[in-house]
Order: structure tokens, then sequence, then C-alpha cells
């Protein structure tokens, strides 16, 4: 049958219905978020960001967020009496979201079993060392403390423990005589804000598979 122009799409025709549902978790500055909803608004990935949820009120992501006009969420870690009771209001926040995508940009936090197991596969984090070295906290900190050459970043699907789960893409950067923890991180930061949202957008775009430990880029 012919549709006139002004028929109404179909939800299999309508380019929006395919967009996948993202929501981001952030505690801090938020630069990847921002890399991230600079490439959703140029159209490079296939997804919007349907919500920012924080551990930290206040924090520069939230303000992000809101120039960008995506909603927020704040989920107050202070404010709850202990960790399970925090994980279950979170818990409860992202569920309320429907995500396709769970997206760690520099959320402090380590997720605990019941949310991740909620989202099993579909949650990302970034982390600003070559993984499995460096885990934790102060990893730029840690490299140089090491001694290594190469440093780099990590964008992992999240399992339960913490940096672990199976890799996506990897970054490196070189770590140069003269380094401070600044400077190697400033360095990191420019590949993370270039990986972070090449991954999600391979996420959206159906393109990655997992295998045990491993992440097949179809
Ligand atoms: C980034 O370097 C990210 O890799 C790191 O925190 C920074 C957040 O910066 N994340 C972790 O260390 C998690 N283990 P941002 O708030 O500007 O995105």
């Amino acid at each position: 049958m012919k549709r006139d122009k002004a028929t109404v799409p179909r939800q299999d025709e309508d380019p929006g219905a395919m967009k996948k549902r993202i929501i981001v978790l952030a505690s801090g500055r938020g630069s990847n978020f921002q890399a991230i909803l600079d490439a959703l608004s140029k159209g490079s990935i296939q997804g919007t960001c349907v919500r920012l949820i924080s551990d930290v009120p206040g924090c520069y992501a939230t303000d992000r967020a809101k120039y960008s006009g995506v909603p927020v969420t704040v989920v107050d870690y202070r404010s709850f009496p202990s960790k399970e009771t925090y994980e279950k209001a979170l818990l409860f926040a992202m569920q309320e979201c429907r995500p396709d995508l769970v997206v760690l940009a520099g959320y402090m936090r380590i997720l605990g079993r019941d949310i991740v197991r909620s989202f099993h596969g579909k949650i990302m984090n970034i982390h600003p060392a070559l993984l499995p070295s460096f885990p934790g906290l102060h990893a730029q900190r840690q490299a140089i403390g090491y001694g290594v050459k190469v440093a780099g970043c990590t964008v992992h699907f999240v399992d339960e423990m913490m940096d672990s789960g199976p890799i996506i893409l990897q970054k490196c950067v070189p770590v140069l005589p003269d380094d401070d923890e600044d400077l190697l991180s400033e360095r990191i930061l420019h590949e993370e804000h270039r990986c972070y949202p090449y991954a999600v957008k391979l996420f959206c775009d159906g393109r990655l598979k997992i295998e045990g430990r491993i992440v097949r880029v179809l």
C-alpha cells in the first residue's frame, strides 16, 4: 500500500526506535561523559543518553548533563546508612531507565553484585591503564612508579571483580622520561576521549560479542 508523507512511521521504520538507551554513571569531572555526549550529538552513535546518574551531588558531570538537556538522578552515597541500601536505591534508579547500555564514566565506586548481574554484558567501564596492569585507584601513578615505558587506557565490560571484565578496546601512549602523574594522565585522557565513544558506538551498532573473556568486534 502506498503511504503518504504524513503517515506516522511504523516502529521498524523510525530511526529513533533503533537507538539504544544509554545511561551514564559518573562521580566527578565527566570529561568522558562529555566525549560521549559530543559523539551522540554528532550522530556518530546510534543511541540516546536517557539519564546521568551520579553518587556525588553537585559534581561537574551533573552540570554537563544539564547543559546538554540530559535528565539527572543523584543517588547520594553519603545519605544512605549502608552500602547495601545505597546499591538498592542505585539499582532501582538504573532499572527505571530501562537501559540497553550502562556506561561508567569516572564512576569511582565498585558496583555491587546485584547490579552487575542485573545488567550482565551491558555495563562498560574505562580505566586509565593497560589492564590487567594497574587496576584500582591512581593507575597512572602506579604506572609511573613501576617504571613502565608504555601506558594507556582500557575499555572493558564490567564483571563482579574490580577492573577485570572482558576487554573491548585498548590504546597505548608512551611514558616519557620527565612525565609526572598529571602529564601522563592528560596524555591517556586524550586517548580515552577517542576510545570510549568508539566502544559505545560498536555496542550500539551490535558489533560486540562476548565469548568468555574474549570480546569479538564484528
Ligand atoms: C578517567 O581517567 C577514567 O579513566 C578514570 O577516572 C577518570 C575520570 O575522568 N576512571 C577510573 O579510574 C575508574 N577506575 P572524567 O570524569 O573526566 O571522565
